[in-house]
């Protein structure tokens, strides 16, 4: 029999690539959505992409205990993949009190539910955040982990710890903890993608909105960093890549694979690309100008992060496969579908 994945948030950027890649490997999916910073666009999306028009869709606050018990009451959850969470970081040093109760809270219902149900496998969407500005790059899994410098990137952290020691106390709960680097890029159907409400904080949807002429000019934070052309560096990594992380990570808890009980993975390309690498590929490949300038740093941005993803490609068995150009392209596709164009 199909096992069945609850995925908290699934009407969301990644939680919608995430469910169409476990509906393709075969599982079942339950989707529990609150929809406070999505619209039914991607949902919609799956159904379509999927052909499947009974996921079950629950339009509940995992904040509210109730709500999720009463879930889990209703479904036989084998794992659950927890996305459902506030993301943006100038908002959460402005609202620490709002990301702290609503992703920490959240999170522990999910822990609570599943425990009182008889335990469950828990993956956790973590950030390479935890790593701050890390003195030896690429980051293994190792590499330490910095106090971080948004009360976001500290939910991120916290819920890692509170996964782990959940697990540790808790026979029947196992968990993965996976560190995403920066994930872009949309379904090459172009019927799912990021969605951003008001003004893009994260590059790639800057750049498409900007090309689209949604906005006026798209600002580089910052030439001036100690990197080869002066801009930031990062892994930038698939969407569809990333989502198939996910369904491995899944399998591997669910077929009882797992060398530990705790686990933790990178998931990136392991590739440095600059910010203005991106731009000037996101040009190239989509054959268009983009209007931008150099603009001053932004506060509370690292140098360089990348991945060193040795232990996903070696113990995930997965790799990531599409090329920054099809990414790039496939951001652009996905603006253009929004706007009818
Ligand atoms: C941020 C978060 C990370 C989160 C990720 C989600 C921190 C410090 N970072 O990563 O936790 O997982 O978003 O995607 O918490 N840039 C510009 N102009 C823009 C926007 C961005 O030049 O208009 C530059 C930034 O300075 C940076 C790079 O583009 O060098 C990537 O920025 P962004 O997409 O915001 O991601 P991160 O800050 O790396």
């Amino acid at each position: 029999m199909a096992k069945t994945v609850l995925v908290s948030g699934g009407a969301g950027y990644i939680g919608s690539h995430v469910t169409v890649e476990l509906i393709a490997a075969g599982y079942d999916v339950v989707v529990a959505d609150n929809m406070s910073n999505c619209d039914l666009t991607c949902f919609n999306g799956v159904k379509k992409i999927t052909g499947r028009d009974d996921i079950p869709f629950y339009e509940i606050d995992c904040c509210d205990y109730a709500s999720v018990t009463r879930l889990f009451d209703e479904q036989k959850i084998d794992a659950v993949i927890h996305f459902a969470a506030f993301k943006a970081v100038g908002e959460s040093v402005a609202e620490p009190l709002m990301y702290y109760r609503n992703n920490l809270v959240s999170f522990l219902n999910i822990l609570e539910a599943a425990k009182v149900h008889g335990g469950c496998n828990v993956l956790f969407s973590s950030s390479a955040t935890v790593y701050g500005e890390a003195e030896q790059l690429p980051v293994t899994e190792q590499t330490p982990r910095l106090p971080a410098t948004s009360p976001y990137g500290n939910t991120k952290t916290m819920c890692e710890d509170i996964l782990r020691d959940t697990v540790r106390a808790v026979e029947s709960i196992k968990g993965i903890a996976l560190r995403y680097f920066n994930p872009i890029g949309a379904h090459p159907s172009a019927l799912i993608g990021e969605l951003p409400r008001g003004v893009p904080n994260n590059l790639v949807p800057f750049i498409t909105q900007t090309a689209i002429g949604k906005r006026e000019c798209l600002s580089i934070f910052g030439n001036d960093y100690p990197t080869e052309d002066g801009t930031c560096l990062r892994d930038y990594i698939d969407i569809v890549d990333l989502a198939k992380a996910h369904v491995a990570a899944v399998s591997r808890m669910v077929d009882g694979k797992m060398k530990e009980n705790y686990e933790i993975f990178n998931v990136g390309t392991g590739r440095p690309v600059s910010v203005q690498e991106l731009v000037d590929a996101f040009e190239k490949v989509n054959d268009l100008k983009l209007n931008y300038r150099i603009a001053p740093r932004r506060p509370g941005d690292v140098v360089a992060i990348w991945a060193d993803t040795t232990l996903a490609n070696e113990e995930l068995g997965w790799k990531a496969e599409r090329t920054v150009e099809e990414t790039l392209a496939s951001a652009w596709a996905w603006e253009r579908h929004l706007a009818g164009k």
